[in-house]
């Protein structure tokens, strides 16, 4: 596996790959990598002659207050993972903007509810960042978690509406033992903390039995210890949940009958 940090020297690396006819496969992520983002090069690996994985906590995403300066950042760990899944380039770069960056992509309907209300601003860091990405590995696939759910539909909606080559796939979420799904914030959990995050999963799959799942949830969601809700909605077929664990902001959803 090769480590790449300059964009230029990817772009072109992709482009030799292309040239000689390989399909490429790209896995976006921020780092601080966990079983989810395994599942997700692993499934590339199978599907692409080429698999490349972006490490990059990108700063556009980030709102001035929220957590960029705390995010995990372990290339050490990420880097085994990444010669674990057998990947071909471990995609590094100190930064992906130039210094009088003034070029944005902003979807401007699906990004506006659920995440996108909580956090302004988010979706258009995401879909810039992600369009930069797919510019310089021009990957046939790229591979996203379902976890996401709006960044997924944010994406795919992008990617249809600018007519970008690349199929975006997502994957089921993965999940620990105790049902809580992989999230590279998990790590900043105490143990009673996690215990009470344990909560969200459960009660987003009892809440789609229910005759109205959004009431139910929040009912529930107010007699549980140490969780606060930020929203519960039905997005995209499914029931999608993000929550307060004391400074820990998780997102969680699971499949919804209209
Ligand atoms: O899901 C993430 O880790 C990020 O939002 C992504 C897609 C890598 C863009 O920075």
């Amino acid at each position: 596996m090769r480590i790449v940090s300059d964009p230029k020297q990817m772009q072109s690396l992709a482009r030799r790959w292309r040239a000689a006819g390989d399909t490429i496969a790209l896995v976006p992520t921020m780092g601080a990598l966990h079983r989810g983002h395994e599942s997700l090069l692993t499934t590339a690996r199978q599907r692409a002659t080429r698999v490349v994985a972006s490490i990059y906590v990108n700063p556009t995403q980030f709102a001035p207050h929220e957590d960029l300066a705390k995010y995990p950042r372990d290339l050490k760990a990420d880097a085994k993972i990444c010669r674990r899944a057998n990947i071909d380039v471990l995609f590094h770069p100190a930064n992906l903007y130039t210094a009088d960056h003034s070029t944005w992509v902003e979807e401007s309907s699906l990004s506006q509810d659920l995440c996108g209300r909580t956090r302004p601003g988010h979706f258009r860091g995401v879909t810039t960042v992600v369009l930069i990405l797919l510019n310089i590995v021009q990957p046939d696939l790229a591979f996203f978690g379902q976890k996401d759910a709006q960044q997924v539909a944010v994406i795919t909606r992008m990617v249809r509406d600018l007519y970008v080559m690349t199929k975006i796939i997502s994957l089921p979420t993965v999940r620990d033992e105790d049902g809580l799904a992989f999230s590279s914030r998990n790590r900043f959990l105490t143990v009673a903390q996690r215990t009470n995050a344990q909560v969200l999963p459960q009660l987003l799959h009892l809440a789609v039995a229910q005759k109205n799942p959004v009431l139910w949830f929040q009912r529930e969601l107010k007699r549980r210890p140490g969780l606060q809700l930020d929203y519960v909605k039905k997005f995209n077929g499914h029931l999608c949940a993000a929550v307060w664990v004391g400074t820990t902001r998780l997102i969680d959803n699971v499949p919804c009958p209209a």
